[in-house]
């Protein structure tokens, strides 16, 4: 590379990465083909526009790769194409869902979500964020007993609010979403269910978590957490919202698609159909499950009591260490997990009682239940020095 500077610090990043034990949950490393495939010569075209009929000459390739793409995303999750179609346009998992409300709920209408404090997304609904302001939203948590999602509540409020749409999904829940239950309340109030994938996409991928469909009208996912892709996203829709969403995304809210990304995207997509990757999703739930039971056995509080997917949260707080604390001390050792705030949390999202622990990265470089272990000690060693109890 003749740029010796930015060369520098790619090789800086490298060594980091390699160095470190990378426990951040949405986060993974992909593989060269995925990378192949990024750095590739599509990063050149313009292609506005969708397969045949686009705005610019010289896309018969740049179809072929899309449509590639496409097909391979609805058959990964076995989504049948007379009901189902999938745009994979979207730069990544913001735009993605922005697009979807932009195209489906009318600006200043209700929509129900989960909040961010207790596991949701900025992007369903958070104050700071756009979505926040230009829709009205009204947010559910978990149960402050059992730390679980309270469908009895979420029923409650859909039935009292009537909302246009429903959201869910999660950057820090741990547990299964009962996609069934979900689907009923929508139906009672006749309300648009739309599931947010981006953090369990992959484990949907593999079977190691139940798929959101066909229960779900619209899914939207990055592609760039346990799908071990490029940064990226997709939307997946029932045909009757297919116009809209498509039209939101472009031109609504894009120009022009970033090819080498849905290259890229189509590659990771063809990896997770493999064998090989079933295993690995499994291996993803079952590595966060021994950690979270073996930070448990060393006196730490795991959220809800444990996990059924790649993630967990720890309430750091309870043995008086901050998370931000806790994420300092682990990152001076070489483990790096972020800070994140646990359903009802007291402190500031800037220095939480918590902090989010995920599995997937350390999978796919080889981690193995016994590798997890030693991980659980070497936290728990690093941690306990500076707790309360
Ligand atoms: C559930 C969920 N939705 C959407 C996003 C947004 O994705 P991006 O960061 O690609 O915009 C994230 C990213 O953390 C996420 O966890």
């Amino acid at each position: 590379m003749k740029d010796k500077e930015i060369e520098r610090l790619i090789k800086l990043e490298e060594k980091r990465q390699r160095g470190a034990i990378n426990l951040i949950a949405s986060e993974n490393y992909v593989s060269k083909d995925v990378l192949r495939a990024l750095g590739s010569v599509f990063t050149n075209k313009y292609a506005e526009g969708y397969p045949g009929k686009r705005y610019y000459g010289g896309n018969e390739i740049v179809d072929k790769v899309e449509n590639l793409a496409k097909e391979r995303a609805l058959k990964l999750f076995k989504l049948p194409n007379k009901k189902w179609v999938v745009n994979v346009q979207p730069y990544s998992g913001s735009p993605a869902n922005l697009a979807v409300y932009l195209a489906l709920v009318p600006l200043g209408a209700k929509i129900v979500g989960m909040s961010l404090s207790t596991g949701g997304h900025l992007t369903h609904g958070h104050k700071v964020s756009t979505t926040g302001k230009l829709w009205n939203w009204i947010h559910f948590g978990v149960s402050k007993k059992t730390e679980l999602l309270d469908y009895d509540e979420i029923r409650k409020i859909a039935r009292r609010e009537k909302p246009k749409m429903i959201v869910a999904g999660f950057t820090a829940y741990s547990r299964v979403i009962d996609f069934k239950k979900l689907r009923k309340i929508c139906d009672e109030i006749k309300a648009i269910l739309m599931i947010d994938m981006s953090h369990f996409a992959g484990l949907v991928a593999g079977g190691a978590y139940p798929p959101p469909f066909p229960c779900a009208d619209i899914v939207t996912t990055t592609t760039h957490k346990t799908l071990r892709g490029p940064r990226a996203a997709m939307i997946f829709l029932r045909k009757e919202f297919s116009e809209a969403v498509n039209k939101s995304v472009f031109p609504g809210l894009q120009g022009g698609p970033h090819i080498n990304q849905i290259a890229a995207v189509a590659v990771c997509l063809k990896e997770a159909m493999s064998p090989n990757f079933k295993k690995h999703a499994r291996q993803v739930v079952k590595n966060a499950r021994v950690l979270a039971r073996e930070l448990q056995k060393r006196g730490w509080r795991i959220i809800s009591g444990g996990t059924d997917s790649h993630l967990f949260l720890v309430d750091t707080w309870g043995r008086g260490l901050s998370g931000k604390t806790a994420q300092e001390l682990l990152e001076a050792e070489k483990i790096i997990v972020n800070k994140n705030t646990i359903p009802y949390d007291t402190r500031s999202p800037f220095d939480p009682s918590g902090i989010r622990i995920g599995t997937a990265a350390v999978t796919t470089s080889g981690m193995k239940e016994k590798d997890i272990i030693k991980i659980a000690i070497k936290i728990d060693k690093i941690l306990k020095k500076h707790a309360n109890h």
